[in-house]
């Protein structure tokens, strides 16, 4: 552990850290601890984890069956090469086989979301021997040069090299942002559906290796698709020859009230990537669980993907007691109990500030869109600008309340630990509903 003082937590991270998506000269909160749904700064201030960091502490903080199972296994067996067989990588890999749909047949296993698409794109492209890959826009899938390139949204700029060909992308479902007014959730399916499968003729169905998506866009706004439309979209799948990738790094293990959030619609992925709430961040895991028929061929041609910490032990003790809590602990029931009242609260907000437009949630996935006129449709910042750190500004009054939550472009994202309370949801909206007045008053212009 770092014993250092606050001043030296400041001066030090201000000097030598260099944080992600950021320039160097921020100035963080300097995070001293952290138990249940809440985490302190070093004055002792309490802030509600309201994103559950980055939708990965699901189970909250201070969990002590996480923290047992790494305290055992750092003892018995730290780390082993990928190469051998260890109890913990055998275990976790049994137990999320068992845990996703019966068509599943094998866990490769990566250090978090990016290297776990990467895997995706790596067994999709060599299984089916073609190379372009489709996601989405409104997407993010990581930063490492194949995720970063399947990631839609303006991350993936300064990754867009020569060097990775093969990357297309496709217009997400967004229903509330479209021109078209949709009779029915069926219709904005089949409209959506329809513009892929033109687009998947013209691209050429026998070169494309992979359909990648979210099943619930995460960081892009929580946009929820129109019921249909995974469904459809794994029949194009099948129709054209092409696998799917369900990217559950953020949505699943238990954020919408499903263990994958592709359940909601009963449809089978062939390639699942997940990360995040497989160990809620006690120690950093992800990994690709792959279909019965492509297992079989890496059963007779080599795997030629590996990392140094690929399922490593202590990640993986972590997993088997995060997977084992969220079980034992019925969490998913929890989720889906207090996600009505979360939907609820999410509705009052929508009611009663002009700021905002559209309100998207299932189980504890959440979001706020900000608009500056909502009746036109005008969005409080523009696509990929903020000029003015609009934005950056209400997360700012946000968390000076104690409120800690991360969005993207005009959303607010609200993905609290899957632990949380409905008395503790209440007083956390209190803060947002208090702050939203704010940009009400002195934001729309
Ligand atoms: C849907 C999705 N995929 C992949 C990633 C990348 O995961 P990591 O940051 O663990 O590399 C993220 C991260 O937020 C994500 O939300």
């Amino acid at each position: 552990m770092s014993d250092i003082t606050r001043e030296q937590v400041l001066e030090y991270d201000r000097s030598f850290n260099q944080h992600p998506w950021l320039t160097g000269n921020i100035a963080p909160i300097p995070v001293e601890r952290a138990e249940g749904i809440y985490f302190w700064d070093y004055n002792g201030k309490r802030y509600f984890d309201m994103s559950s960091q980055l939708a990965n502490v699901n189970l909250g903080y201070g969990n002590k069956d996480i923290i047992a199972a790494v305290q055992k296994q750092v003892e018995i067996l730290p780390y082993i090469a990928p190469a051998y067989a260890s109890g913990p990588r055998a275990e976790l890999a049994k137990k999320l086989i068992d845990l996703a749909p019966d068509n599943m047949g094998k866990v490769f296993f990566t250090c978090g979301g990016s290297d776990a698409n990467e895997a995706a794109i790596y067994a999709a492209r060599t299984y089916t021997g073609k190379s372009k890959i489709l996601s989405r826009y409104r997407s993010y899938h990581g930063s490492t040069l194949g995720s970063g390139n399947l990631s839609g949204d303006p991350r993936r700029f300064a990754l867009e090299a020569p060097a990775a060909t093969g990357f297309l992308k496709f217009f997400d479902p967004y229903t509330y942002r479209s021109s078209i007014e949709f009779g029915s959730e069926q219709e904005a399916a089949d409209y959506y559906l329809g513009l892929l499968e033109d687009q998947i003729q013209y691209e050429g169905a026998n070169m494309i290796a992979a359909i990648e998506v979210e099943p619930i866009t995460g960081a892009n706004g929580v946009i929820i698709p129109p019921d249909g439309y995974l469904q459809g979209l794994r029949r194009l799948c099948d129709k054209y020859g092409i696998l799917l990738i369900c990217d559950e790094v953020m949505a699943g293990f238990g954020r919408t009230g499903k263990m994958f959030a592709f359940e909601n619609w009963g449809i089978k992925p062939d390639i699942i990537s997940f990360a995040k709430g497989v160990t809620c961040g006690y120690v950093q895991l992800g990994g690709i669980i792959m279909s019965k028929e492509i297992a079989e061929y890496f059963n007779d041609n080599t795997f030629l993907y590996g990392l140094t910490y690929s399922g490593h032990s202590l990640a993986c003790a972590a997993g088997i007691a995060a997977v084992d809590y969220y079980q034992e602990h019925k969490i998913l029931d929890h989720v889906n109990e207090v996600g009505v009242v979360f939907g609820q609260l999410l509705e009052e907000i929508k009611a009663k500030h002009r700021s905002v437009g559209d309100v998207r949630y299932i189980g504890l996935f959440g979001a706020v869109e900000l608009m500056k006129d909502r009746e036109k449709k005008i969005p409080l910042v523009p696509y990929g600008y903020d000029e003015n750190k609009t934005m950056a500004r209400i997360q700012k009054l946000l968390k000076d309340r104690g409120f800690a939550a991360f969005g993207r472009e005009n959303n607010i994202n609200i993905t609290p630990p899957l632990i949380i309370t409905e008395e503790e949801l209440r007083e956390a909206f209190e803060i947002l509903d208090e702050v939203l007045t704010i940009v009400d008053e002195e934001f729309l212009g």
